[in-house]
């Protein structure tokens, strides 16, 4: 936890507002495997990790909602009951919350709150989802709702559909809230059934590296992927009436449509079958402390993401292709909804530096500017700190 961070937090409201404020930390997350599966009903296993957003809030005794983005320097201000989304674009995300809770029916009045947090914006970390997490959890608490928490993950996601403009899934707002200090949990996104495995890496752990490319999954290319998926589907229907979801195909029901589908559509529609067995064996492979073919399904999950699913991008694949010369590198891929942002590596401990100072001089070599490195451990979700 940075508390450092959460101190300024907290000192920032008392300086704008009196009283003391309830504060709340709320996650990033990583993916071990299973990217791309969340809205086809597939399985995903993520952790929440360390960077988080930290929020100080308190009641008001009118009806205004009064935002203060601690990173932006910035404000935002407007009646629990406004129709029009403020023009601020971090603060849509916010406002988008509020909106969500009260459409459900449960009645809530003014506070203020002051947020800020060291989750990389852009790095696929999802710094949105505990935006959405954390004044989730903000509302619930000072309200008094008693929001459960596949609740609060579902408001999230729908304000980021209805408000964001983003179709994503369920992972990474579940991660956020569910996350739990030393473990990943996989998720079953057709029936939210989830299950927690200790994370026993022996001499390894993961590290990030992020490209320093901004992704933007509100670019229409992460709702294209959907449709497409949608499209395959609709043509596998047509012969398996039982097929509800790409989660319910084979490959070999793929093959006997192909007739029907574009390349595209097959390509993605098989990424997507592949990777929910692997999220599987990868599960296994975890619990049979076999770290070798856990590295080996992440190499062949970006091989599916870059070639198939085509939400990789060059630096991406640069920084997973150089890996495989590491012989201390288990297996690396790119991480979250694609375009940019991180790879996720499987790495022996004491290589790290190694491995940074490598990798860094070649990057900055082949494409002008640096990428940073980020340790990945498993915390706890979203939660009350204060
Ligand atoms: C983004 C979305 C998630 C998920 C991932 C890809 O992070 O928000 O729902 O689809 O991309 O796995």
């Amino acid at each position: 936890m940075n508390n450092s961070l959460l101190e300024q937090i907290e000192k920032k409201y008392k300086e704008l507002y009196s009283g003391k404020p309830l504060l709340i930390r709320a996650p990033g997350r990583i993916n071990l495997i299973g990217e791309h599966t969340d809205y086809n009903e597939g399985y995903v296993l993520p952790c929440a990790v360390s960077p988080a957003i930290y929020f100080a809030a308190g009641l008001r005794n009118d009806n205004k909602v009064c935002l203060n983005s601690f990173d932006y320097g910035s404000f935002c201000e407007f009646e629990i009951s406004q129709k029009e989304t403020p023009k601020e674009q971090w603060a849509s995300y916010l406002y988008g919350i509020t909106r969500i809770i009260q459409e459900k029916g449960y009645k809530i009045g003014g506070f203020n709150c002051v947020f800020g947090g060291d989750v990389p914006v852009g790095a696929g970390m999802s710094s949105s989802a505990a935006l959405e997490s954390g004044l989730c959890l903000a509302i619930s608490t000072l309200f008094n709702l008693n929001l459960d928490k596949m609740e609060m993950a579902k408001i999230g996601q729908k304000s980021e559909h209805e408000y964001v403009g983003v179709k994503c899934g369920i992972m990474d707002q579940f991660a956020s809230i569910f996350g739990k200090k030393d473990h990943c949990v996989r998720l079953d996104c057709r029936n939210l059934e989830y299950e927690y495995s200790k994370l026993e890496l022996k001499d390894y752990i993961f590290v990030l590296t992020d490209s320093k490319v901004k992704h933007s999954l509100a670019s229409s290319e992460y709702n294209t992927r959907r449709e497409e998926c949608a499209m395959g589907v609709k043509a596998l229907q047509k012969k398996y009436p039982q097929i509800k979801n790409l989660r319910d195909a084979n490959i070999e029901q793929l093959q006997s449509v192909i007739g029907e589908i574009t390349d595209t559509v097959y390509n993605r529609c098989k990424y997507v079958i592949e990777e929910d067995n692997r999220v599987i064996e990868a599960c296994n492979t975890l619990n049979n402390n076999n770290l070798t073919r856990f590295g080996e399904l992440l190499y062949l999950s970006h091989n599916g993401l870059s070639k198939l699913y085509e939400v990789s991008c060059k630096e991406l694949d640069f920084l997973v292709d150089k890996t495989k010369q590491m012989d201390y590198i288990l297996g690396s891929r790119m991480m979250g909804g694609g375009f940019g942002g991180c790879t996720l590596s499987l790495i022996k401990a004491d290589k790290l530096e190694e491995y940074k100072n490598t990798i860094l001089p070649l990057y900055t070599k082949e494409f002008g500017h640096e990428c940073k490195f980020y340790a990945a451990t498993a915390e706890d979700g979203t939660k009350v700190v204060g």
